[in-house]
C-alpha cells in the first residue's frame, strides 16, 4: 500500500476524544491519517524570525505530523492575506470583502513555495499525495517543478465561486492554471464542481467530460465532487460518553426544561450569525408564547481576529445579541446565550444532543460539518430538529433537515416555530432519513473515494 503525504495549512495532532475545539477540516484528516501510513504535513502556526525549512517531527496516536515556522511577513502575507483576506470572501460569493494587493499574491506564492521546498525530500517516489484547501492551490505545481511524478490530488474544502466572480480576482488564470498540475482535483459538491468547469470552459478554452476528465491545451486530470462527512461512529460513541452526558445535563439543568436552540460556528461572516439573530428575533416577535420559554445557545469562537472584516463582524454580533437580549430579556430569562469559547468535541457532543433544535444557516458554505456532527449526536428515540440554509453543502445531502433561505428573516421564524413544534413522530421519521446519509456519506467513505480515486489516475510513464 502507498503511503499518504496530507498537505495542508494548518496541522492539528489529534488532542483525544475530548480533544481541543478543532475544525471539521482537522478532524476529519486525523480520522483519515489513522488508518494510512504517511505524514500529515504542515504550518505549525508558529512563527520565527528567519524562515530556514526546520521541520519538527512528531508522532501522537498512530499520526505523524512534520510542521515548519513561517515568518511574520509570511503570515501577514499569505494566511492573513492572500488566504483571507482574498481567496475566502471570493470563495464564499462575497467580492465585496475581497481585498487584493500585491504583496498577497507574492507572499501566497513565497510561502507555496517554501512548503514544496521543505516536503519534497520527505515524499517517496511511491506516495500519494493530497494537498488542501484554499491556501495551497499552487502547491502541486510547485512540487512538479522540483520534479516530483507521484500521482498528486486536491481537494477544496470551500466552495468554488461561479466564473463571474472569480475572474474579480487579479491574476485568476494563473491561479487556475496551476491547478492543472494535479492528477484529481475533489469539490465538496457537483454545484462548486460546475462553476469550476464553467470557468474551464469559459475562460480556459478547456473541456470538462460527464465522467469529470479534464481537458486544457496538452493537460488532462480529473475533477470529481466528494462530499466530505464526520466521522459518525467515533462522533455517535462520544455523544454517549460521561463527559457528553454531563455537558448535556448542565445545558440541560441550566435551561430547566426550557426549549434550546443550539448555533455552533467559527465566528465568520459567512455563517450567517447575524441573519439567524434577526431571524430568532424575528420569532421572538411573532410568538410571544415562545418568549420565556426557549434559548438560543450560540457558540461562536473567534477566528482569524487580524483581518478587520472578522473584527467588524464580532463586534457588530456583540451588538445585536445585546440588544435583542436587552429588548425581550426578563430577570429571570434571556433569549440569547452568546458565548465566544470554543469547546471540545466530547462537550459538544454533549450540547448537541441536549439541544431541540440546530440552527446552521450559513450564507455560503463548502459542506458545514456541524449540521452532520448535530445528526451523529441525536438520541434515536427523542431527535432534534435541524434547520438547515440551503447554501451549505451540506443540504444537497441532508434533505430531510427544515431547508431555509438564511437571507429571509420571515422563513427563518416560520422554520424555528415548526421545529420547537415538530410532533416526535415526524422528528424521527426525518432523523433516520438524516443518519441515514451521515453514516453512508461519512468521513472513512470520503477519504475512501478520494484516495481510490487519485490511485486510479493513469499516470504517463
Ligand atoms: C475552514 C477552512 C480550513 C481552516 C478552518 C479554520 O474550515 O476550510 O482550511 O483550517 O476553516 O480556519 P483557520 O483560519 O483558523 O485555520
Amino acid at each position: 500500500m502507498s503511503r499518504l503525504i496530507v498537505i495542508s495549512n494548518r496541522v492539528s495532532a489529534p488532542k483525544g476524544q475530548s480533544g481541543g475545539s478543532q475544525g471539521g477540516l482537522a478532524v476529519a484528516l486525523a480520522a483519515a491519517l489513522r488508518e494510512y501510513r504517511g505524514i500529515w504535513f504542515g504550518w505549525s502556526g508558529g512563527m520565527t524570525d528567519h524562515f530556514t525549512g526546520h521541520i519538527d517531527l512528531q508522532r501522537h496516536e498512530g499520526v505523524t505530523t512534520a510542521t515548519i515556522d513561517l515568518e511574520g511577513q509570511d503570515v501577514d502575507e499569505y494566511y492573513n492575506g492572500y488566504a483571507n483576506k482574498t481567496l475566502w470572501p471570493l470563495f464564499h460569493y462575497r467580492i465585496d470583502l475581497a481585498e487584493y494587493d500585491r504583496s498577497f499574491g507574492s507572499g501566497y506564492e513565497r510561502v507555496n513555495e517554501r512548503f514544496a521546498e521543505t516536503v519534497a525530500p520527505l515524499i517517496e517516489p511511491d506516495d500519494l499525495v493530497w494537498v488542501h484547501d484554499y491556501h495551497l492551490i499552487p502547491l502541486g505545481q510547485q512540487l512538479r517543478q522540483r520534479g516530483l511524478k507521484n500521482r498528486i490530488g486536491f481537494f477544496l474544502h470551500t466552495p468554488w465561486p461561479p466564473a463571474r466572480l472569480l475572474t474579480a480576482l487579479p491574476f485568476h488564470q494563473r491561479l487556475v492554471r496551476s491547478m492543472l498540475a494535479y492528477d484529481l482535483i475533489g469539490f465538496q459538491t457537483e454545484e462548486w464542481l460546475l462553476s469550476f468547469r464553467h470557468y474551464i470552459e469559459e475562460e480556459l478554452g478547456g473541456t470538462v467530460d460527464p465522467d469529470g476528465t479534464v481537458r486544457v491545451g496538452d493537460r488532462t486530470l480529473r475533477a470529481a465532487a466528494f462530499p466530505i462527512g464526520v466521522d459518525y461512529k467515533d462522533f455517535a460513541d462520544t455523544a454517549a460518553s460521561q463527559e457528553a452526558a454531563e455537558a448535556c445535563a448542565t445545558l440541560q439543568d441550566s435551561a430547566e426544561l426550557k426549549k434550546v436552540i443550539i448555533g455552533v460556528d467559527r465566528l465568520d461572516y459567512s455563517k450567517g450569525i447575524e441573519e439567524r439573530f434577526n431571524g430568532y428575533r424575528r420569532f421572538l416577535e411573532e410568538n410571544d408564547n415562545w418568549r420565556g420559554n426557549v434559548t438560543l445557545l450560540q457558540i461562536a469562537p473567534p477566528s482569524r481576529g487580524e483581518v478587520h472584516a472578522y473584527e467588524a463582524i464580532r463586534e457588530r454580533l456583540d451588538e445585536l445579541s445585546g440588544r435583542i437580549n436587552g429588548e425581550f430579556a426578563h430577570v429571570d430569562w434571556v433569549p440569547i446565550r452568546y458565548v465566544n469559547q470554543g469547546y471540545g468535541r466530547a462537550a459538544l457532543a454533549g450540547f448537541y444532543r441536549a439541544a431541540d433544535v440546530a440552527l446552521v444557516t450559513p450564507l455560503r458554505d463548502g459542506m458545514n460539518l456541524v449540521a452532520k456532527e448535530y445528526v451523529a449526536s441525536q438520541n434515536p428515540d427523542d431527535p432534534g430538529v435541524l434547520i438547515l440554509s440551503r447554501f451549505a453543502g451540506a443540504a444537497h445531502q441532508l434533505r430531510e433537515a427544515i431547508i431555509i433561505n438564511p437571507y429571509s428573516k420571515d422563513e427563518l421564524s416560520d422554520a424555528i416555530r415548526s421545529a420547537l413544534e415538530m410532533p416526535r413522530e415526524e422528528r424521527i421519521r426525518r432523523w433516520n432519513a438524516l443518519i441515514e446519509s451521515v453514516k453512508r456519506d461519512d468521513v472513512v467513505a470520503w477519504r475512501r473515494d478520494f484516495v481510490a480515486a487519485l490511485e486510479g489516475v493513469k499516470v504517463a510513464a
